[in-house]
């Protein structure tokens, strides 16, 4: 405490009492910013004061979460300091016989931090060029449906009925389509129905709104939006570039009126959230997604990482958590709704299970068709699309509201026009059925999505008699369907889930066309222990070594036999890395009973000298309560999601032929049992209960139903032994715990670096590599250990280059040379924008 009441004196004569304004600039130049998750049971302002920091106010809306900050003049460590708190207050739990540590001062109250730092801002989805390449030559232009009538005559007489003057509604074909009749949004009858979304709000998550536009202004909605780039309550577009946030707004709620067209959801209003346009930390982002999240119901993101087939990124932890928070608490508690644009590097081979924020459970993803319903070049495909809807490519573009009084754009596109098309067709559902969850919503969108090419892709039928494509999702959107499925919609029950224990591979992958499989077994009673009914999300998390991570692909076999491609190779993806923790996403397997053996097939069908290794991974369904009544909420994201390894079933691993032929499951003759109880590290796991019945208290640790009854029932492995030998394990190890954390506990107060590695660990990691060397002498759990230890692996961008994140948004589109997009080829431009603005 000596160290701490000096640091904190020292910091005290410069500050006053911590100030709670998560909204003040920052300044990172001169301080150093800290996240930090605090036990419920301390005050923020308290421990700040401790550690000689400044407490900068709460994380957007994520309870428990706050800001420090620390002049960099002064020199102190904040995070090592931090570091050692958390290391101090997890010995303090594992000395306690209850699991909950002994708070003897507020400083224990430190579960958890991250020093926050500047980094790009995610990539905006921005149109692609449109005749960078041509049309893929796969399919022929697709005419529209045969109509019994004049369609020219038949917008002309909709337009004059519902009074819209708009002038370029008419070239809106996304809205009605007259040139290719039925390729469209399918939205003009709900309007004669009087359903415009009255009452709907959207935000806008992007470069910013111009509130200004003659378009927009009428809709706007001040209260729930927010610029986090500049601080200021008005997310003005600013930059050269900031258009695109304006151009997304206006396809969800252009104002009926003289001005180009209308937005899907023509009478709901739409907020502007500011995030794309400078650097950000995951402060920002994190709050900008929980932003006015009880008025605003959908947040529209057409961004994410960069789409250039090499990337494969997450959002870091701060921001998994305000997503979860989001869908917990927005809303009242139905849930935001996230809605992503899929992403345009499919010319590159990007797939949207790279993109940690198209592949959340908690997202809406949504990929591109053109006017003449083919697949355009750019839309990406993955098993966590869920639908597709209209947007650049072959010979349209969409047209919008763009920045200035009174200005149109004519080429909007890519998925990023995709995505608030979906946006727009939500408003219109939650403005006659407000009270869908999140996972109702897309489950209706799931049940009214319309196949497209039905002959010609990879459909499948999945166990519910659906039929789900890696290319178009479940099909395109139909807002007619959308909306009247909602008005009758049964609510879903809260959500369940089942976490298998990680389930240990350690096997060579081999070449060619063998893959490397390995099932998993889902009983009734894991599912009923589970409280967990009807599938609706599964993941895969995975480890997986590989010297060329482009090389590898993997597969999902559900046991209805529903095939999710949860990866494909990238050409361009040379990274010596392979899946670190990464988790894949599919809705393919949505209504399944999930009973039965699911198999991961992990190939390398390059021959080369590439390599590498299946690790390990972990099976996680999702879906309905059986019992919605002792449902729990599952626990926010935590850092020690991948670390609680729990015991571990019987994994059966085999070389397979990963051809496409029927059932290879059948031909999945075992011929390597790994048969073993491994490692588990009792100390750490949070977020694992699947037992609605016991607490979700993030110090609680309940781990996933194991699949046999051998095991203890708790987190401690049994390493296959007996009960005797196992309380002897057990007892050994409290002593040694007891005597390093005393050990650990002095070398706190000399602060001393060594302190990171906790001794206990060590010896952990001896035991755990001894029982492993016999099965899989080429695994190395220390070398995993380390890489997870620090939190650090989320962090996104490390090792990327904002040059790097630049570049790939050009080459997403922004750049001038084939589509003009920005400047002066445009009919409707508006040079005199920006002066327009600010004479009104
Ligand atoms: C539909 O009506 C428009 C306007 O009245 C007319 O120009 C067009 O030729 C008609 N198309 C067909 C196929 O009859
Ligand atoms: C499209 O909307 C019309 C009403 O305007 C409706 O009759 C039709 O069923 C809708 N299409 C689909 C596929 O639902
Ligand atoms: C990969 O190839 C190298 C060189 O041929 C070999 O030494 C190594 O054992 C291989 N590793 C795996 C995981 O197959
Ligand atoms: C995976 O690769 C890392 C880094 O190349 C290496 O340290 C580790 O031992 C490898 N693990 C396995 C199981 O191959």
């Amino acid at each position: 405490m000596k160290f701490f009441g000096a640091a904190g004196a020292v910091a005290l004569l410069l500050f006053n009492t911590a100030r709670a304004s998560i909204l003040s600039p920052r300044n990172h130049d001169a301080y150093d910013y800290f996240a930090v998750h605090l036990d419920s049971s301390v005050s923020p302002r308290q421990v700040a004061q401790m550690l000689g920091a400044r407490h900068e106010g709460q994380i957007g809306e994520l309870a428990d979460h706050h800001t420090f900050s620390m002049p960099k003049a002064l020199g102190v460590d904040l995070g090592q300091t931090l570091d050692d708190l958390k290391l101090r207050r997890r010995r303090k739990r594992d000395l306690s016989t209850a699991g909950t540590p002994v708070v003897t001062d507020a400083l224990d109250g430190v579960l958890w931090s991250q020093k926050l730092t500047l980094r790009a801002p995610m990539a905006k989805r921005a149109p692609p060029p449109l005749q960078a390449f041509p049309v893929e030559p796969r399919r022929k232009k697709k005419q529209g449906q045969q109509v019994g009538y004049n369609a020219t005559e038949r917008l002309i007489e909709i337009a004059s009925e519902l009074e819209i003057e708009d002038p370029i509604f008419h070239d809106q074909w996304h809205l009605f389509n007259t040139a290719e009749p039925g390729h469209d949004l399918n939205v003009t009858g709900l309007w004669l129905e009087g359903i415009t979304g009255k009452g709907a709000i959207s935000a806008i998550v992007d470069d910013g709104l111009d509130m200004y536009s003659n378009d927009l202004k009428d809709n706007y909605f001040a209260d729930g939006s927010y610029d986090y780039n500049d601080k200021v309550d008005e997310p003005r577009p600013k930059a050269y570039d900031d258009k695109h946030g304006t151009r997304c707004a206006g396809e969800v709620a252009a104002v009926r009126n003289n001005v180009c067209g209308v937005g899907v959801a023509y009478d709901s209003k739409v907020a502007g959230i500011r995030i794309l346009s400078k650097p950000v930390s995951d402060e920002d982002e994190a709050a900008s997604i929980n932003y006015g999240y009880q008025d605003n119901q959908i947040y529209s993101c057409s961004w994410g990482p960069v789409d250039d087939g090499t990337t494969m990124d997450a959002p870091g932890i701060l921001i998994r958590k305000a997503i979860v928070n989001g869908v917990q608490k927005g809303r009242g508690g139905k849930g935001s709704v996230y809605v992503f644009a899929a992403g345009n590097g499919a010319i590159h081979e990007d797939n949207c299970n790279f993109d940690g924020y198209t592949n959340s459970i908690y997202s809406v993803t949504v990929g591109a068709i053109d006017r003449d319903d083919n697949h355009p070049y750019y839309s990406e495909w993955c098993s966590a699309q869920l639908v597709t809807t209209y947007s650049s490519g072959g010979a349209g573009a969409i047209q919008t509201t763009d920045v200035g009084l009174d200005a149109c754009s004519t080429r909007h596109g890519g998925t990023s026009a995709a995505g608030p098309l979906v946006v727009g067709v939500l408003a219109l559902a939650l403005s006659v059925r407000p009270e869908l969850t999140w996972r109702d919503v897309q489950y209706i969108l799931m049940e009214t999505a319309i196949p497209v090419h039905e002959d010609e892709s990879d459909w499948q039928e999945t166990a519910i008699g659906k039929k789900f494509s890696h290319e178009f999702g479940y099909g395109k959107v139909d807002a007619y369907a959308v909306v009247h499925a909602a008005k009758n919609w049964d609510l879903v029950k809260p959500q369940a889930w089942f976490h298998s224990p990680w389930l240990q591979v350690h096997h060579d992958i081999p070449q060619g066309d063998k893959g490397l499989a390995s099932t998993f077994e889902i009983t009734k009673k894991m599912k009923k222990k589970s409280n967990l009914g009807r599938l609706e999300h599964v993941t895969v998390t995975m480890n997986v070594n590989h010297t060329r991570r482009g090389d590898l692909s993997v597969e999902l076999r559900s046991p209805s036999g529903v095939v999710s491609h949860l990866s494909t190779t990238r050409k361009n993806d040379k990274l010596s890395a392979g899946y670190v923790d990464w988790t894949f996403m599919s809705v393919a397997h949505w209504g399944e009973s999930g009973i039965g053996e699911w198999t991961v097939i992990v190939k390398d069908t390059k021959v080369n000298s590439f390599n590498g290794t299946f690790i390990d991974w972990q099976l996680n369904l999702w879906g309905e309560a059986i019992d919605g009544s002792i449902q729990k909420l599952h626990p926010l994201p935590d850092e020690h999601d991948h670390d609680h390894d729990t015991a571990v079933a019987p994994v059966t691993t085999t070389p397979i032929t990963a051809s496409n032929g029927a059932n290879p499951t059948a031909t999945a003759a075992p011929t390597d049992h790994i048969d073993r109880p491994v490692n588990s590290k009792p100390t750490d796991s949070s977020s694992d209960n699947n037992d609605p019945s016991k607490p979700t208290d993030g110090d609680t640790d309940n781990p996933s139903p194991s699949t046999s009854d051998t095991f203890l029932p708790s987190f401690f492995p049994t390493f296959g032994v007996s009960k005797r030998t196992q309380v002897w394990i057990y007892g050994s190890l409290a002593l040694i715990l007891i005597f390093c954390s005393a050990l650990g506990i002095y070398f706190l107060v000399q602060r001393r670096k060594r302190i990171r590695n906790n001794p206990r660990d060590d010896y952990e990691f001896e035991m755990i590599e001894d029982s492993e060397v016999a099965h899989a002498p080429v695994m190395g759990v220390g070398g995993r250990k380390q890489r997870r230890r620090g939190g650090e692996l989320y962090d996104a961008f490390a090792g990327e280059s904002d040059e790097e994140l630049l570049s790939g948004d050009e080459e997403g589109g922004r750049g001038l040379s084939e589509d003009d997009d920005d400047d002066g080829a445009e009919p409707y431009r508006d040079e005199e924008g920006n002066d327009g603005r600010e004479k009104t």
